[in-house]
């Protein structure tokens, strides 16, 4: 679909170069999917509409290709600073472009770790000059009281309590150690993001080399996340703080979770897919944390998603170079990459009848949007930021991790046919992906700080 550039049309205020036309589209508003063309006019939604201005700019013809809001994953390691071989602020977001997502929250266990506003700083100056996508950032739960509100002023997205081993000195079983934590994050006005599986029943077995990654998932135990949801759970209530459980896999976590007023969510799409006998045929293609449950509890966890009673799904995109996980079992890297798998996984969910659309843009948009303030985004609506994916919803296509844009080629979803393929992402009226291609260039994402609105 070829870019038409119109010559800019000249209006009482100069030229209107930053104006683009989708032309003719199904939009998917909301209320409901409609064929229309959509004005964008200085990053944001103008109109949505029949008849637009003609030679508003630059036209993108779109026929046939149906308009989303961008999506945004909550849950991203995009690595840079010294793991830049395993990802990079470059890469990370061309891979986010590349599966339609527009805004990525990324994750602080770097090197080092964003565990201070200097650290916060230096990241947000190094993504600036990088991304291709709007980037916002968690950072590291840290004891010290000033430096958490130092950092949620800085416009931090998240406290990431990482409860097997947390990124910051912190007694992690002493539940009053967490209780200040946890009060410190309502003092500072920022939500506390948990890994939730408990310390005590994490056991490392001892791998021979002839060991094999069921076993190494077997010591991490769904007891061990059901003690933690348990506990972050009692303890948040005390507080009144608002928590986010990541990657949750059990279908107790969730039921737990929506007993409290102030907590929300997260799925990847990893564990509503795949389980154990993935991990006996992938191997270290298929070991990440939590670790893929029975089919049993898989099965469990995909009804309540269905149902609609999770919050988000994230992909947790974990990237680490194929030499560190495919080396001694006992030292391979949990994690696995899955920006350019989750949107097309999810859709497959759809043409299965699995999920409705509606559900799938509320777990992979507005939800997000809505948990993580982030004003403007998550629906595709008259003055909403134009951050936009374009899907051909007929196209099959199978994955091929050696085509990622990602630096981590590889996936337990290698060789799945799935549905629908992101044709074209625009984030904030700039056409980043265009027919499969990265056409953006590094540096021309936004750095997102929560409540800040730009
Ligand atoms: C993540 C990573 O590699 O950073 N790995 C994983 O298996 N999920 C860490 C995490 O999200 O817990
Ligand atoms: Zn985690
Ligand atoms: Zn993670």
């Amino acid at each position: 679909m070829p870019l038409r550039k119109n010559p800019p049309s000249k209006t009482r205020n100069g030229p209107r170069e930053s104006t683009l036309v989708l032309e003719g589209c199904r939009v998917w508003t909301p209320t409901g999917l409609i064929t229309a063309s959509v004005l964008i006019c200085e990053g944001r939604i103008a109109r949505i509409g029949h008849h637009l201005p003609g030679n508003a700019g630059e036209t993108l013809r779109v026929r046939g290709l149906v308009a989303f809001p961008g999506m945004i994953d909550a849950h991203v390691h995009l690595r840079d600073l010294d793991l830049s071989y395993k990802e990079d602020f470059t890469s990370g977001t061309a891979a986010a472009a590349a599966g339609g997502f527009t805004t990525v929250l990324d994750m602080p266990n770097t090197m080092p770790p964003t565990d201070s506003a200097t650290r916060l700083d230096e990241k947000i100056e190094r993504a600036r000059r990088k991304i291709l996508t709007n980037v916002g950032f968690h950072v590291a739960a840290v004891p010290k009281a000033a430096e958490v509100t130092r950092m949620s002023r800085l416009g931090a997205y998240s406290l990431k309590l990482y409860m097997p081993k947390p990124i910051s000195p912190l007694n992690i079983q002493d539940d009053k150690t967490i209780l200040t934590l946890l009060q410190s994050s309502v003092k500072s006005d920022i939500g506390v993001t948990v890994h939730a599986e408990d310390q005590s029943v994490i056991r490392r077995p001892d791998i021979k080399e002839s060991g094999s990654f069921i076993e190494l998932a077997k010591g991490r135990p769904e007891q061990a996340e059901l003690q933690a949801v348990d506990r972050i759970l009692r303890l948040a209530a005390k507080a009144g703080s608002y928590v986010h459980l990541a990657h949750l896999t059990l279908p107790s976590s969730i039921v737990a979770a929506r007993n409290y007023r102030h907590a929300s969510t997260e799925v990847t799409p990893h564990h509503v897919f795949l389980s154990e006998k993935t991990i006996k045929k992938e191997k270290w293609k298929a070991w990440m944390v939590p670790p893929l449950r029975s089919e049993r509890v898989r099965k469990n966890l995909l009804a309540l998603l269905s149902k609609g009673l999770v919050t988000m799904i994230a992909s947790d995109h974990a990237p680490h170079t194929i030499e560190e996980k495919r080396g001694a079992v006992a030292e391979s890297p949990p994690g696995v990459p899955g920006l350019e798998t989750t949107l097309p996984l999810m859709l497959t969910l759809v043409t299965r009848k699995i999920l409705s659309m509606e559900l799938l843009v509320q777990l992979l948009s507005s939800n997000p949007a809505h948990v993580f303030n982030l004003p403007r985004k998550g629906r595709l609506a008259k003055g909403f930021d134009a951050d936009i994916v374009l899907v051909d919803l007929k196209r099959k296509t199978r994955i091929r991790p050696e085509r990622f844009h990602s630096k981590a080629k590889y996936s337990p979803f290698e060789n799945m046919t799935v549905q629908g393929r992101v044709h074209t992402t625009i984030v904030g009226g700039s056409v980043v992906l265009q027919d499969g291609d990265i056409v953006g260039k590094p540096g021309s994402g936004r750095v997102m700080k929560r409540g800040v609105l730009g």
